[in-house]
């Protein structure tokens, strides 16, 4: 094989418990992850040494910044292969919530083992990707998966009915960091927006869309509203425009909008985008 192609799907929380913060500063969670369409593109190629990777689309450094450069010198220094060139075309909004550093670094893991044949299983790629962050283990299984510990503990869910979504990033970026130290000093999750996991576990494995639908909630969503008001702003504009319900992915900002159906989530994405111009429409996986 000379050259491969991968997708690196995106991801929303469907629903997202914080569970209370460790000793290593890391919060354990509950969460429901989620795959959507949304994806990079990556290629990978052999090359005489290093690690060369170009990016087109979004712009996003090109170094050891990249989580995807990182994934390739990991797999270099741990397992051995001369050299591999990575093209990256950025279509993931960046810092949003949308786990698009991960998807990139899960993409590379699993292109890198392809294309020289290192016979590292999903699980051990997974287990690599744990090292690179909390949600690159999810964007190397992929799907729908219930996600313990930092989030990198997983179980695999049925597939979900697919969800249109509409997608909308506000112009800045958000640190998770930052947000889970907002969690630490915060008096507590919303209660008119908690996530109700069971609810939602019981509602996937029944392909019961209204019960998927009334158990979405994520515990950080008020933290980042707090630190960031306009995020409260973007879902209520989402839900006055007809969205069925509107969610903040993972740490945020951006914010998922569920629409009944394509045409929908089309037309409630087209008067967003006037505001909010990294507005997209997209599906679950
Ligand atoms: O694992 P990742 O690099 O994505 O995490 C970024 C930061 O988010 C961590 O340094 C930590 O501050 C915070 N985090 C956390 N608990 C998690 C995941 C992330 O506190 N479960």
């Amino acid at each position: 094989m000379d050259v491969l192609t991968l997708p690196a799907y995106g991801k929303i929380n469907l629903t997202l418990k914080v569970l209370g913060r460790r000793s290593d500063g890391y919060h354990d969670l509950s969460t429901i992850f989620q795959s959507i369409a949304l994806a990079d593109i990556l290629t990978f190629s052999r090359c005489r040494e290093g690690i060369r990777l170009e990016t087109s689309g979004l712009p996003v450094p090109e170094g050891p910044e990249n989580l995807a450069y990182r994934a390739a010198a990991r797999l270099q220094s741990r397992y051995g292969f001369p050299g591999v060139r990575i093209t990256l075309k950025k279509q993931i909004p960046l810092a949003a919530g949308l786990a698009g550093g991960s998807a990139d670094a899960a993409a590379t893991l699993i292109g890198v083992n392809t294309l020289f044949n290192l016979g590292l299983t999903p699980g051990q790629l997974a287990r690599e990707g744990a090292a690179l962050g909390s949600d690159v283990p999810f964007c190397v299984i992929g799907g729908t998966a219930l996600g313990r510990g930092r989030g990198e503990e997983l179980s695999l869910l049925p597939p979900l009915p697919t969800l249109w979504l509409v997608l909308v990033k506000p112009s800045f970026g958000v640190s998770t960091a930052d947000v889970y130290r907002g969690w630490d000093a915060s008096p507590g999750p919303n209660p008119l927006e908690a996530p109700d996991e069971e609810r939602a576990l019981a509602a996937i494995r029944r392909g019961d869309l209204a019960g998927i639908l009334a158990s979405l909630g994520n515990d950080l969503e008020a933290v980042t509203c707090r630190l960031y008001p306009e995020v409260m702003a973007i879902k209520m504009r989402l839900l006055a425009e007809g969205a069925e319900r509107a969610v903040m992915c993972g740490s945020g900002p951006a914010v998922f909008g569920v629409a009944a159906d394509g045409e929908t989530a089309r037309r409630i994405a087209s008067r967003l985008q006037e505001t909010y111009p990294e507005t997209i429409v997209t599906r679950t996986l």
